[in-house]
């Protein structure tokens, strides 16, 4: 019988990782999904592919409950790590009004707290797979029109982050991808927002998974095409 692929999928209670997590199960991969509390959503993709989601408990803004989800998924070899996690507060605001707690937790959630999660689960994922962080349009320093400027700065530092770990880790095999996968219609996206959650996320993993085996960073959106930094 042929190897099922595996998924971990950091972030899946709503929105698009909860989307995240269904498309991969259609694709039949082995998905390990991860939520900060019980999902309704996500225990209902569960009971429709029970043979392909197992749900997970973490909170990447705290090491411990990370190092915990390492410990009890010790051994497992991963196909494909995808960290979705992400928030945003104070979207209009600007440094001069921004209160430093918010722009704070948005560093912490948005840039350090993926990338521990990156540096904990690396040596897990395949010598052939992918590592995938949920970054943002607007993280690009060249493309971003000036919007959601705290926010994006927090998106900028991930890409940051992320292509600094692929200076250490030059020569992986791996491809490490930072991902943007446009202004699509969740809680953060708002109602406003160009896309549904359909025309973003199949794309995603297609186009994700159709890096693995190409090693090296790269800034990609939904559709697999490269993005300025
Ligand atoms: N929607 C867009 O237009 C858009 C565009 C570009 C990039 N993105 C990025 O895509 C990702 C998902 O966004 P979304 O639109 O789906 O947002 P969302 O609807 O607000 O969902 C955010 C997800 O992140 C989880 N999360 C937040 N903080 C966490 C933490 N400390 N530990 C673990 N999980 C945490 C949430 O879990 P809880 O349910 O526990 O809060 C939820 O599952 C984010 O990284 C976002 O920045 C979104």
């Amino acid at each position: 019988m042929a190897k099922r692929n595996i998924v971990l999928i950091v972030g899946a209670s709503r929105g698009l990782g909860l989307a995240l997590a269904e498309e991969y199960c259609a694709r039949d991969f082995h998905v390990i999904a991860t939520v900060r509390s019980p999902s309704a959503a996500l225990d209902r993709i569960a009971a429709r592919f029970p043979a392909s989601l197992t749900i997970e408990t973490a909170d990447i803004t705290d090491v411990r409950s990370v190092e915990a989800l390492r410990q009890r998924l010790a051994g497992r070899t991963l196909d494909t790590l995808f960290v979705n996690a992400g928030i945003c507060l104070a979207r209009d605001d600007t440094p001069k009004d921004v209160r430093e707690q918010e722009f704070l937790a948005m560093m912490l959630t948005n840039a350090l707290s993926p990338m521990r999660v990156v540096e904990l689960f690396e040596h897990q994922v395949s010598r052939n797979g992918v590592i995938a962080v949920m970054s943002s349009e607007l993280g690009s320093i060249a493309h971003n029109p000036g919007a959601w400027e705290l926010y994006s700065s927090s998106k900028a530092a991930l890409n940051m982050l992320m292509a600094c770990f692929s200076k250490r880790y030059a020569g992986d095999s791996r491809a490490l991808l930072l991902v943007a996968p446009g202004w699509v219609r969740t809680e953060m996206g708002t109602d406003a927002a160009a896309l549904s959650i359909e025309e973003s996320i199949p794309h995603v993993v297609a186009a994700v998974e159709a890096q693995a085996g190409r090693p090296g960073l790269r800034f990609i959106d939904r559709h697999g095409k490269t993005l300025p930094w």
